[in-house]
């Protein structure tokens, strides 16, 4: 055949090609990755590596996120989603900020008692498991919505390496294997055709390839159409029937009526840091800044990391913070949530009023704060900082691990079991342990009320940290002492992520401490005080980034999982 082009332009396309193949190279590391430029630190290292290849080709931060984000739904179906909701904290390069809510929202034909039986009691797992759980999902509108308003490569280069992971197949990690094998009956038992991609009678091993055929063709749909390839068409057509099998409420209704909502974000001052991150529906930007709002009046930093002070100090403001939580927080497009108030100095130190450094307040002897209008086992986070210094920090879930377990027949992909984090009967704790009422009951097109934190922190007007967790209710104080590790104990990126952590909630009026956390003579020293104390496994899953002094960018991939930072 003849070649129609001459030696020096072909000469000129292989070095182009060459030079863009090797300039895609990022660095991918578990542990301590520090780099000059650009950095993506998720929950799984084939998703980061997406992600900073993209924002190798130029793109920026939320272009990568979304890369990200639909990578994740793909190679770590446990909480990655197109299924699920979540939440996005953006800080611009020059500080203009913004937050996006991709929350779930209960169907229109839901109801606050939908969940409790004739005798008004909670019908056990039909919150969790099965075609009620799920609410209606916001991920895919998210991404749209970001893309949409920050977006700068083409969508469908963000969408192109999920697809060819779900297409071509990936090799499993000995995590997920071990996940996907510990949920084999509870996939054949929710849902109505058996997920046979799943499935593996000899049990899944690390190494093995699975492919995920009907998710990859349900990528391409929202490739090619955007948000209507999930909310219209096939897409929403499968769910709506999946629902019909399975007894579920979601129509077609809920799917083209749900819509991603900017919220302004939630902006806080700690001994000269500034905080950025998520105001409601999540409780957790509230709780965060409480949080540091009811210590910072003490010396934390020289009571010392992990001592028996310093882990009091923490919570007994944890437990005050979280009965406000439980009385105050709810969606704020249906109740109106203090907000202002809450996350005031005085406030705050008022509820720290009673707060003795030498004994336990029961929980019992506590309840929510008069905050007044001022007149007015799954969850993933990934942070992103881009080389033109723009910041995304994503938190993003299914709830539970796989979510309600169901998957979409014919779409391949998995709901969520969001409507668990409403408060289904007022005072019944919820799966993570979380009570509430009012404030956060099921009502149609609400959201439910969240703890996911992903947070920015500023210093000087300059880009510090990027943090976030999974962990249900220990997300907030995960975050708290992320921050806390870095601020107060001087920690680097790294060691402020693996540290042990503590986790109190005001109820149970328990002092939840990660195995190894405490040495014996802390544990005692608690004890005395009067806190009840209980092991817990592992606390968190915290994916961070630190600027360090010197301009380069630190990683945190948190030991706990599979974490991994990637960058150049
Ligand atoms: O939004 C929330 O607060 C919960 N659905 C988060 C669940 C979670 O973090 C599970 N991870 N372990």
């Amino acid at each position: 055949m003849k070649n129609i082009f001459p030696l020096s332009v072909i000469l000129l396309l292989i070095f182009v090609s060459c030079d863009q193949t090797a300039s895609l190279k990022v660095q991918v590391q578990k542990s301590g990755l520090v780099v000059d430029s650009a950095m993506v630190v998720s929950a799984h290292p084939l998703a980061s590596e997406i992600g900073a290849k993209i924002l190798k080709q130029g793109g920026n931060a939320v272009d990568a996120a979304i890369a990200v984000q639909f990578a994740l739904a793909v190679v770590y179906p446990v909480a990655g989603n197109i299924g699920g909701g979540g939440f996005m904290v953006i800080r611009e390069s020059y500080g203009k900020t913004a937050t996006l809510d991709f929350r779930e929202k209960a169907p229109a034909g839901s109801d606050r008692d939908m969940y409790l039986d004739e005798n008004q009691e909670v019908i056990e797992n039909l919150s969790l498991r099965g075609h009620l759980a799920p609410g209606v999902p916001g991920s895919v509108a998210g991404m749209a919505e970001a893309y949409e308003k920050f977006g700068t490569l083409p969508w469908e280069k963000l969408l192109d390496p999920a697809i060819d992971l779900a297409e071509k197949g990936f090799q499993l990690t000995a995590r997920e294997a071990g996940a996907l094998n510990g949920n084999q009956e509870a996939f054949r038992k929710y849902n109505t055709i058996v997920p046979e991609f799943v499935m593996n009678e000899k049990g899944w091993q690390e190494g093995d390839i699975i492919k995920y055929k009907d998710l990859a063709a349900t990528l391409k749909l929202i490739k090619a159409k955007g948000k209507d390839g999930f909310y219209k068409g096939i897409t929403a057509k499968n769910i709506v029937e999946e629902m019909k099998r399975g007894n579920g409420i979601i129509s077609l209704e809920d799917l083209e009526n749900y819509q991603a909502t900017w919220r302004n974000p939630l902006m806080g001052q700690y001994k000269g840091y500034r905080i950025i991150t998520m105001p409601p529906p999540s409780s957790g930007g509230v709780a965060l800044l409480q949080l540091l709002k009811s210590i910072e009046p003490y010396a934390i930093g020289e009571l010392g990391y992990g001592t028996a002070a310093s882990i009091h100090l923490m919570t007994e403001a944890e437990r005050r913070v979280y009965a406000d939580r439980a009385t105050h927080l709810g969606d704020p497009d249906f109740w109106d949530v203090p907000v202002d108030q809450l996350i005031d100095a005085a406030y705050n130190a008022e509820r720290m009023a009673d707060f003795h450094p030498d004994s336990a307040t029961l929980s019992a002897d506590i309840s929510a704060g008069q905050a007044a209008l001022a007149e007015s086992t799954e969850t993933t986070h990934f942070s992103i900082v881009d080389k033109y210094g723009n910041a995304v920090a994503v938190t993003t879930t299914l709830n539970g691990g796989f979510g309600s377990k169901v998957f979409v027949a014919g779409s391949g992909f998995l709901l969520n079991n969001e409507m668990d984090d409403f408060s289904i009967k007022p005072g019944v704790p919820n799966y993570y342990g979380l009570i509430g009422g009012e404030a956060n009951a099921i009502a149609p097109g609400k959201r439910m009320l969240s703890s996911m934190t992903p947070t920015i922190v500023e210093k000087d007007g300059k880009l510090l940290m990027l943090v976030g967790t999974p962990g249900g209710s220990t997300i907030i104080t995960s975050v708290f002492q992320t921050i806390l590790n870095v601020i107060e104990y001087g920690m680097n990126m790294e060691q402020a992520v693996n540290a042990k952590r503590v986790h109190h909630q005001w109820k149970p009026d328990t002092l939840f401490v990660e195995t190894n956390a405490v040495d014996s003579l802390t544990m005692l020293t608690l004890k005395s005080m009067g806190h009840q104390i209980s092991d817990r496994g592992r606390i968190g899953r915290v994916d961070a980034i630190l600027m360090r002094k010197d301009n380069r960018l630190e990683a945190g991939a948190d030991e706990r999982g599979d974490d991994t930072a990637a960058g150049f």
